[in-house]
C-alpha cells in the first residue's frame, strides 16, 4: 500500500482544512510615502499603484487602509529641505512628525510607524554625517537619529522603525526614548539590512539615491546569512521590540533562521525592487497578479514572518480570499 497525500489536496474544503499558514490583513503593514511640498505628490513610476501623498492625501488613504482592516503604516517623509544632517529629520513640525499627528488626530487607532533614517533628508543621499572622505560616521549619526527619533515621539508615534544601520542607534534610542518618559514607544530595528539593488525603485520614490558611492559601508552584505544573526543579537540585546529583515523574497533563508534562534516578533520587508518586479511581469501578461500576490505573501509566513512590510498590504485587504 502507497501512502497518497494526494488524498488531502482534492478539495479546496481539504486544502483549506489542512493549511499550515495564513496571511493576516491584521499583520500587514502599508509603507506610505508623504510629501511636504504639494508638488512632490504623485505617482511613482517604477511602482504602478503606489504614490506619494500629500498629507491629506496620507491621512484619506490612512482611513481606506483602516476600512479595510490595515492597522499598520509606514511613514517614509519627502522633506522641502535637504542638508548635510539631515535637519528636517528632528524638526518637530517636519513632515513625518505632522502626519504622525495627523493620522492619529482621525484614526487614534491606527498604528504608526515611522521609519527612521537620515537618506531622505541628506543633500548628498547618506544615511548619516559624512567625513572628509565621505564615509558615514557612526557615533555623530546615532546622535541625529536619537534627536529625529525624540521628535517622532513627541508627536504620538507607535513604533519606531530606525533603517539606518549604524551601530548601537538602538540601545542610544531606547535610553533616550525612557529617559523622557516615552518607554512605551515600541522600537522595530531594521536588524538585518542588507546592501540591496532591490531597493532601486524606493529611492526614485523618496529621492535618496547617494549622489557618491554606496551603502555598502552600513548595509550587509548579501552573501552573509551569520552576520545577520549577530545583528539581530544586538539589536534584541539593545531594546528592540520587533526585528526585521529586508528585502523579503531573496532573504527568506534569513527569515526562518531568525524565527528559529530568536524568540521576538520577526517582520520581512517586501521592499519596493520586489514590488516592481511583480509589477512588471504583471503588466507584460507574464504573471497572474492575484494568484503571485497571495503566493508570496503565504510564503513570508511560511518562512516565519510574523509582520510584512508590503506595498501590496492594501490590494491584498482589499480583494476577498477563498484560498481555493
Ligand atoms: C531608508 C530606507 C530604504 C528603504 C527603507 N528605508 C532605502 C535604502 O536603504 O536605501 C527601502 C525600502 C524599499 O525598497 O521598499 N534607509
Amino acid at each position: 500500500m502507497i501512502y497518497r497525500p494526494r488524498r488531502l489536496r482534492r478539495t479546496a474544503g481539504l486544502r483549506a482544512l489542512v493549511r499550515e499558514h495564513h496571511v493576516r490583513v491584521e499583520r500587514l503593514v502599508q509603507p506610505i510615502f508623504v510629501a511636504e511640498r504639494n508638488e512632490d505628490a504623485g505617482p511613482i513610476s517604477p511602482m504602478p499603484g503606489i504614490e506619494r501623498f500629500t498629507l491629506d492625501g496620507a491621512v484619506n488613504e490612512c482611513r481606506a487602509l483602516h476600512a479595510l482592516g490595515v492597522r499598520s503604516v509606514l511613514l517614509f517623509g519627502i522633506p522641502a529641505h535637504k542638508d548635510a544632517v539631515a535637519s528636517s529629520n528632528y524638526d518637530p513640525k517636519g513632515i513625518v512628525q505632522r502626519a504622525i499627528r495627523a493620522i492619529h488626530a482621525v484614526l487614534p487607532d491606527m498604528t504608526v510607524v515611522a521609519d527612521l533614517c537620515n537618506c531622505e533628508y541628506t543633500d548628498h543621499g547618506h544615511c548619516g554625517v559624512l567625513n572628509e572622505r565621505g564615509e558615514v560616521l557612526n557615533d555623530k549619526t546615532v546622535d541625529l537619529l536619537v534627536k529625529a527619533a525624540i521628535t517622532y515621539a513627541e508627536a504620538g508615534v507607535d513604533c519606531i522603525a530606525p533603517s539606518d544601520m549604524m551601530d548601537g542607534r538602538v540601545g542610544a534610542i531606547r535610553s533616550a526614548l525612557d529617559a523622557r518618559g516615552f518607554d512605551d514607544v515600541v522600537i522595530m530595528a531594521y536588524s538585518a539590512k542588507y546592501a540591496s539593488a532591490f531597493y532601486g525603485p524606493f529611492r526614485e520614490a523618496a529621492g535618496s539615491a547617494p549622489q557618491r558611492g554606496d551603502r555598502r559601508g552600513y548595509q550587509m552584505d548579501p552573501p552573509n546569512a551569520r552576520e545577520a544573526l549577530r545583528e539581530i543579537a544586538l539589536d534584541i540585546e539593545e531594546g528592540a521590540d520587533i526585528v526585521m529583515v529586508k528585502p523579503a523574497l531573496p532573504y527568506l533563508d534569513i527569515v526562518r533562521a531568525a524565527r528559529d534562534a530568536f524568540d521576538v516578533p520577526i517582520a520581512a520587508y517586501n521592499v519596493s525592487g520586489e514590488y516592481a518586479m511583480l509589477m512588471a511581469a504583471v503588466q507584460n501578461g507574464w504573471l497572474e497578479r492575484d494568484r503571485a500576490i497571495d503566493e508570496m505573501l503565504a510564503c513570508f509566513v511560511r518562512a516565519g514572518a510574523d509582520i510584512i512590510i508590503t506595498y501590496f498590504a492594501k490590494e491584498y485587504a482589499a480583494r476577498p480570499h477563498s484560498h481555493a
